[in-house]
């Protein structure tokens, strides 16, 4: 790998079928930056464990966000694919920021906040995301972190994180992260209008079967008198360049059935590719463990680096 490369790096919690909010959201991205970066991206099942505690459910969705990332095109010739708890540097790392991080600084996180805001009793890994997410980014000295806007605070927490060590023991260790969000698809709606997430039960997936989507896309809420549907217009700009889709829109207007059918089509489309190459790559898991395998070493070769340089700097390691 090309050392002149900036770094990039990403990560999805395998909690769930991955939608289109991912996609165009963050994903898509790591697909058309591959070339000009240096790429790690990872399935982040330590993260995905503060709610998912089902191991079967866990191993299942694990290799289907690996299958997800194959078949949007990661390439791991480019790209390294792995595993967060492949990694267990990581884990080691976010103990070491957990000492030097306060519980008020965490208390001001906006996950944590909603939990408790919920009245929901918060687990210790819930508390600490943002510091496991913080040493994901750091360990691999990331430039840029795409993803979308609601993460947008776990990077600035990354990177506060990074500041603060750099004061503390007064050492250049960490490079300060950015995260990389889509201004104009910054947040997806769902199929209710809220942001579209696997936990609301509002999304489409992005490898939705031809059937799914007609469902998905007729039970789009539609706001009764208005000319241009806005969820529908939300969610269609995505798949149709916006310029074709206003006239499509203004000679349609408030013709919300001809309107989603549009969609559907572009939808098909669009999805159909991917959902044949994704069905493909299933047909041979070994295939699929074996580029978890090999990025999971090549990960480990950064983390473990990176790691002797962190305990010789907290003075953990005798020479
Ligand atoms: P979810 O909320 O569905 O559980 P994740 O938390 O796993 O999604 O997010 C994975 C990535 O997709 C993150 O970078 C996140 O910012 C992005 N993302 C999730 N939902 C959306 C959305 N509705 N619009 C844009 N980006 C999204
Ligand atoms: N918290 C992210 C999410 O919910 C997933 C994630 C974990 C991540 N570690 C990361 C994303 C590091 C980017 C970088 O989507």
């Amino acid at each position: 790998m090309a050392t002149n490369k900036k770094t990039l790096l990403s990560g999805v919690k395998p909690t769930g079928r991955v939608h289109i909010g991912n996609y165009f959201g963050a994903m898509r991205q790591l697909v058309e930056l591959q070339e000009k970066y240096r790429g790690f991206v990872f399935i982040a099942d330590y993260h995905a464990l503060t709610t998912l505690q089902n191991a079967a459910e866990m191993r299942q969705n694990i290799l289907d966000v690996a299958l997800d990332y194959l078949a949007i095109g990661l390439d791991p010739e480019k790209t390294v694919v792995f595993k967060q708890s492949d990694v267990p540097e990581v884990t080691e790392l976010a103990w070491i920021f957990n000492c030097i991080t306060t519980t008020s600084y965490l208390q001001r996180a906006h996950a944590y906040k909603d939990a408790v805001a919920k009245g929901k009793e918060v687990s210790v890994g819930t508390f600490d995301y943002p510091m496991l997410m913080a040493a994901d980014i750091l360990m691999y000295d990331a430039d840029v972190v795409p993803v979308g806007q609601d993460q947008k605070q776990h990077v600035e927490y990354a990177r506060d994180t990074a500041e603060k060590f750099n004061r503390v023991f007064n050492a250049e260790i960490f490079k300060l992260p950015e995260p990389l969000i889509l201004e104009n698809v910054a947040v997806v709606p769902g199929i209710d209008g809220q942001k579209m997430s696997k936990s609301y039960n509002n999304a489409i997936p992005l490898f939705a079967t031809k059937v799914e989507i007609e469902k998905s896309v007729m039970g789009i809420v539609t706001d009764s008198g208005a000319d241009v549907p806005k969820n529908v217009y939300a969610i269609h700009k995505l798949f149709h360049p916006e310029s074709n889709l206003k006239t499509l829109y203004s000679a349609h207007k408030g013709q919300y059935k001809a309107l989603k059918e549009a969609l559907i089509a572009d939808m098909e489309v669009f999805i159909a590719p991917l959902r044949a190459k994704r069905k493909q790559l299933a047909t041979d898991p070994s295939h699929i463990l074996k580029i978890l395998a090999e990025g999971a070493e090549k990960a480990r070769v950064v983390a473990s680096e990176k790691m002797k340089v962190v305990q010789e700097t907290v003075g953990v390691s005798l020479g």
